[in-house]
């Protein structure tokens, strides 16, 4: 049977039931603590992103000197991405929403990479590239409707500003041996030459800024932890380079609606996740039908409770919907004590969502007009 040593969790895969704290052990990476999480509700002033108070985003490298910097009159830049191979999901965002806040609060840039040319390279169905460009767009323009500000976002769209990243492309890909990325990813001898470069196209937006400016502009870059290894290479190389390391904040993967441990949509597991795309009916009948912590009756609910840690659409409470803490709590102890049953709590966080798909569609037909004006396509200086 496989025990909970089971896992294993890169940027092309993630497998077995994840043990967070054991990962980021594994990883070396430090813990969000308590104290952590008030200085940054001290300096944004309010409450937190619900992911961020809940403890979804629960690890980080060197993030609290990337704050001091700022108290200390350094600002920094947002970098996060997206690999478009598809419509995105209610999950996808979390790391977005959490960049918009930053950006809102502390009036940072934020600089987003939309991979088309590294979904097209990782495909295991062997996606077509008109179909990566496709999403890339769609995806931009839903990452963008969460409200950041078309003054101060960036986008290197990979296939349409590799001018803008080559030449620093160049000097990144010198810095990397193949036998890192061999081992840093796990690839093998049929692993097509595209992924094995492609790292150093990852990396380049965290040095893009100082390299443009001459001068070294912290970088902060919230994501799930899947892409740490990623960062590993470019914190390595970084100084090499003259730049700074860019610190991170790294996000659980968030429980997909049929009981698995990430929200994963590949192959036919289409029920798994809220896509974007999904119209109201479609929505409604996934989350009558996703996987709860209930208990076989009702009776027995009453009386003995549900357990929400176990169940899916608690997590969607948690990670995005539930806007206070006080009716994440509320949502929580009426779930616990059997007073709160699984119908009626979908039928709430139901109307949640939908008001929520109402607004986003709304946004995202205004973010259309500008969206693609964000996407850089020539470099800074000629080498
Ligand atoms: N590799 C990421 C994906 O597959 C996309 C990505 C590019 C990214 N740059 C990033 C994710 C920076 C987080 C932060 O989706």
């Amino acid at each position: 049977m496989p025990g909970k040593k089971d896992f294993v969790v890169t940027p092309y895969e993630v497998k077995g039931r994840i043990d967070y704290e054991r990962l980021r052990e594994q990883f070396g990476t430090q813990p969000v603590t308590p104290e952590l999480l008030s200085k940054l509700r001290h300096m944004a002033g309010g409450e937190l992103p619900p992911a961020l108070a809940r403890g979804i985003y629960y690890s980080h490298r060197d993030l609290p000197a990337l704050l001091d910097g700022y108290a200390n009159g350094r600002p920094f830049f947002l970098y996060s991405g997206r690999g478009p191979s598809g419509p995105l999901h209610t999950s996808h965002l979390l790391q977005f929403q959490l960049c918009q806040w930053f950006q809102q609060r502390l009036g940072v840039p934020m600089y987003i990479q939309i991979t088309d040319d590294e979904k097209f390279w990782s495909s295991k169905t062997g996606i077509a590239r008109e179909e990566t460009a496709h999403w890339g767009v769609e995806n931009l323009i839903d990452i963008l409707a969460l409200g950041f500000d078309p003054k101060r976002t960036f986008t290197f769209f990979d296939s349409r500003s590799i001018g803008a990243l080559y030449p620093l492309a160049i000097r990144v890909a010198r810095k990397v041996t193949y036998s890192t990325v061999k081992a840093v990813f796990g690839f093998d001898p049929s692993t097509n030459i595209g992924l094995v470069f492609y790292t150093a196209l990852q990396t380049v937006p965290a040095f893009w800024p100082s390299w443009a400016e001459g001068r070294a502009v912290p970088c902060l870059i919230p994501c799930g932890i899947d892409q740490d290894p990623h960062f590993r290479i470019s914190r390595d190389i970084a100084e090499g380079l003259g730049f700074p390391k860019p610190a991170l904040l790294h996000s659980q993967m968030v429980p997909g609606l049929l009981g698995e441990s990430v929200m994963s949509t590949t192959g036919d597991r289409s029920d798994n996740a809220l896509f974007l795309n999904d119209p109201p009916a479609t929505v409604e009948r996934k989350v009558r039908n996703a996987f709860t912590g209930g208990r076989a009756t009702v009776e027995e609910q009453r009386r003995l409770g549900a357990v929400p840690e176990v169940c899916s659409i608690w997590a969607l409470w948690r990670t995005q919907f539930a806007r206070t803490e006080a009716e994440f709590v509320e949502v929580t102890e009426g779930c616990r004590s059997g007073r709160l049953l699984c119908g009626e709590c979908k039928s709430r966080l139901l109307e949640r969502v939908q008001a929520f798909y109402r607004s986003h569609a709304e946004a995202r037909e205004k973010t259309k007009e500008w969206a693609e004006s964000t996407i850089v396509t020539a470099a800074p200086k000629p080498l």
